[in-house]
């Protein structure tokens, strides 16, 4: 694309606002990978890690399905032209509304019995027979330890005693089981360990409980380098070798479609966060740079800030998901073309909290008032989990680079 920074002087001379920027090369990038590496498999894009349509409609041109986390996301998902078995919609705690809302627009996952119930009722009361999966919550931790109570899914050792409850359900037929347990992994040897479990776990599906497996949804997890001190990038080419000789171990056993969940993979590197420098301050020897739009526009470094205060001194941060992160997780650049010397800052926002602060004591060139701050990694749960109400400030804008330099904003 244009020089990068080019295009985002232009966008904040023209639109005089803080915005994301999303590289349509970036994502193709990473979708190309999935779709090479890892041919057995199909993918679902996970909406929730950023709903923007431009980025949406491009995944899913390529021939993703869509991992669907509340009802609206099955709308997003049809209206981006997506066929009913390609939206998978799994959630804790689906309403009536939510299920009669997309029973058949997309294979809605149970995420308890009582859910279980309440689709059959709801089928029945439409006199439809549906397809549904089963997300299950296995006895078994991604690091291999025995299973732990979860909010999630269906406790695995349950499933055998619920049997003639599950057969009793006359207008569902279990097509899939959904096993999704952490985020954020970088280990290719706890990827395919667990996926190894799944594959086992589905055979007592098929052969135990008598389901006919159609789908084996493996969730998500695939993981993206925060932390350039502390992470080491997942290596794909290992992870593929290993998928390859589980699909030929379990091949014969099982017919199934195998599913994996994006998550942050595809998106998380191809957007830039850009807001700019309007008010700079001494207070005490300390140096501050305010920003418009800081937590309220792009909330994650803030909550680098926040884990760091509740950390010990060299320890790693404690994230969970969607929160994983690391100290230096963000990329923080002025916008300058001219070489200045550094200086030691912190950068905050314009927001009535002292939460807003967006990075404490850092080495920037020398920044004046309405110079553009850039900020990296800013793809994947950014806009989608920022407060943007907060304090009634306008809200960021997005821009979609397309792979031709065109630009689009909706
Ligand atoms: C069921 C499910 N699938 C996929 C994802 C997204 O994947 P990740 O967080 O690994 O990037 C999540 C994250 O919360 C999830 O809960």
């Amino acid at each position: 694309m244009e020089s990068n920074l080019s295009v985002i002087e232009k966008l904040m001379r023209e639109y005089d606002r803080p915005f994301y920027v999303y590289e349509e090369s970036i994502i193709s990038n990473k979708v190309e990978i999935l779709l090479e590496k890892f041919p057995q498999f199909e993918f679902l894009y996970s909406i929730k890690t950023n709903p923007y349509n431009p980025i949406v409609n491009f995944i899913l041109s390529k021939g993703f399905g869509a991992d669907a986390a509340s009802a609206e996301e099955v709308t997003i998902a049809e209206k981006a032209g997506l066929s009913h078995e390609k939206i998978l919609y799994s959630s804790p705690g689906k309403t009536r509304k939510d299920i009669e809302r997309t029973l058949d627009k997309s294979i809605i996952i149970a995420d308890s019995y009582n859910e279980l119930i309440l689709i059959n009722q709801v089928a029945k009361e439409k006199k439809l027979h549906v397809k549904v999966g089963v997300r299950i919550n296995p006895d078994y931790t991604m690091d291999g330890g025995n299973g732990v109570s979860s909010k999630f899914g269906i406790d695995e050792e349950t499933l055998i005693e619920q049997k003639d409850l599950f057969d009793s359900l006359t207008n569902i037929q279990i097509i899939g089981i959904h096993v999704h347990l952490r985020s954020q992994v970088l280990d290719y040897n706890i990827l395919y360990r667990y996926y190894d479990k799944i594959f086992e776990l589905s055979l007592f599906c098929q052969e135990t409980m008598g389901w006919e497996l159609e789908f084996i949804n493996f969730g998500g997890g695939l993981g993206i380098v925060y932390s350039s001190l502390e992470d080491s990038p997942l290596d794909i080419e290992l992870l593929s070798d290993e998928c390859k000789k589980l699909f030929e171990k379990f091949k014969h056993k099982i017919n199934a479609r195998l599913i994996i969940e994006t998550g942050r993979f595809v998106v998380c590197e191809a957007g830039k966060y850009v807001t700019h420098i309007v008010d700079i301050k001494e207070s005490r020897g300390k140096k501050y740079l305010v920003v418009e739009n800081g937590l309220n526009g792009f909330l994650r470094p803030s909550i680098v800030e926040l884990l760091t205060a509740y950390t010990p001194e060299g320890s790693k941060l404690q994230g969970c998901e969607p929160l994983f992160t690391a100290k230096d997780a963000f990329e923080f650049t002025i916008a300058k073309r001219e070489k200045s010397f550094l200086e030691k800052v912190s950068i905050v926002g314009n927001l009535c909290t002292s939460a807003d602060i967006m990075v404490k004591d850092i080495m920037l060139p020398k920044a004046d008032i309405g110079d553009i701050l850039v900020i990296s990694k800013a793809g994947s749960y950014s806009y989608s989990l920022t407060p943007v109400l907060f304090a009634s400030h306008p809200l960021p804008l997005q821009f979609y680079v397309k792979s031709n330099e065109e630009i689009c904003t909706e």
